[in-house]
């Protein structure tokens, strides 16, 4: 259906999920608890889910089917939290059917992928969002604010990664294929900590990659989780990397390090981004168990020409929950040509630019 900006942003939204995992229960938590929207449809291949979530929430719309939802539920928006590789079939049909798309990181399971859907709400003059959760971090929030602020000066070198101990995700499900995942731990979980550093950094084009990629444990079938809620089948091979390393060429001469694992021989989990600058440094660290979890924001500068390490004081993680509302607000203002994805397909270019470097073994420019 179509919306004109000025009654769009005066009424109520009419909201939909489709994908009943982890992610899209997070995106139906958000548009239920917001007054602005009524969440007027559900599709997932569960009916018991489809029950479940719909009775929870008054949710009118229940469909296995999403073409139908789209065709019937008379949306203004939709949440895509499905496999990776339906994103770009499901988002263009969104798109096209005039509804404004919210999807899961990562965009798509190739660049070209993600580069169509673009087109697809650029064609249409819809918002086309990917959901980039962490960054809603109350540590990320208020490291960002620093660095705006210009206390680091310029930013030449970054470290990021995440590494899990024991956490691939549904081990025999389409996470674990090539084809509709499109890549192991550094589509899955290096895309948050990448999207995190270029956006801590101010949004640095990514110009070469020189990456590779491992897989020790999941073809052994260690390290698996009790991520995701998809059928496990028999038989499905491990066809993608549990590690991928990477050093990056930004523009301006500055570079970033990133490492994805979804299983290691370390003590707990680690997630960190730490930042290199010209007046000053900073760090955001987290991880640890369950039972012992850790958080750490630092500063490192000079006050008064005296050594200074600062602590910032840090506000409440947005999560899921803020980067829908963010979505929801670019709806809202009408200004729907600025939002038409092109962020997060310069982050799903660079994942295809480390796996084609670790493919051929060599740094791999990027046309800009
Ligand atoms: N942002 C985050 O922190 C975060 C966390 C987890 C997953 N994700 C992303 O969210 C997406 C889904 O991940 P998940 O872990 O929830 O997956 P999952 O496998 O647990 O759940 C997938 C859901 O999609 C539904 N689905 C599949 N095919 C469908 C179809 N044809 N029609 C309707 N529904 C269909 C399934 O029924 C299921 O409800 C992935 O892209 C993943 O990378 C993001």
């Amino acid at each position: 259906m179509t919306v004109a900006a000025p009654e769009g942003a005066q009424r109520k939204l009419r909201a939909g999920v489709i994908g009943l995992g982890w992610a899209g229960q997070q995106h139906v938590a958000a548009y239920a608890a917001d007054p602005a929207v009524d969440l007027v449809a559900l599709s997932a291949m569960e009916e018991h889910l489809l029950e479940q979530f719909g009775q929870e929430h008054d949710v009118p719309g229940r469909y296995q089917d999403w073409k139908q939802m789209i065709a019937e539920a008379e949306l203004d928006v939709v949440s895509i939290a499905t496999p990776t590789f339906l994103h770009e079939p499901m988002a263009v049909h969104a798109l096209e059917a005039g509804v404004h798309v919210l999807t899961e990181k990562p965009m798509a399971q190739t660049g070209e992928a993600a580069a169509r859907m673009v087109e697809a709400a650029h064609r249409a003059g819809r918002v086309l969002e990917v959901s980039f959760n962490h960054r809603q971090r109350g540590d990320v929030t208020a490291l960002k604010a620093v660095v705006d602020s210009g206390v680091l000066g310029n930013l030449y070198y970054a470290k990021a990664g995440w590494i899990r101990r024991q956490g691939i995700p549904g081990l025999g499900t389409w996470f674990t294929k090539a084809a509709s995942s499109g890549g192991g731990a550094m589509m899955d979980i290096g895309i948050h900590m990448l999207d995190m550093a270029l956006h801590l950094m101010g949004e640095p084009e990514v110009t070469a990659a020189s990456a590779s990629t491992h897989a020790e444990f999941g073809p052994l079938g260690r390290g698996g989780s009790g991520f995701g809620i998809s059928q496990v089948e028999e038989g499905v091979p491990f066809e993608v990397e549990d590690l991928a390393t990477a050093f990056l060429r930004l523009d301006g001469g500055g570079t970033m390090l990133l490492e994805s694992s979804w299983a290691q021989w370390i003590p707990h989990d680690l997630c960190y981004v730490t930042l290199y600058g010209a007046d000053g440094g900073a760090t955001i660290e987290w991880g640890g168990d369950p039972t012992h979890p850790h958080q750490v924001l630092k500063v490192w500068t000079e006050v008064a020409g005296i050594p200074a390490e600062l602590q910032p004081v840090v506000g409440e993680d947005g999560r899921h929950a803020a980067a829908i509302a963010e979505f929801l607000q670019k709806v809202q203002s009408g200004d729907w040509a600025a939002h038409e994805g092109s962020l997060a397909l310069r982050r799903a270019r660079v994942i295809d630019a480390c796996y084609a470097s670790a493919k051929a073994g060599a740094e791999v420019a990027l046309a800009h």
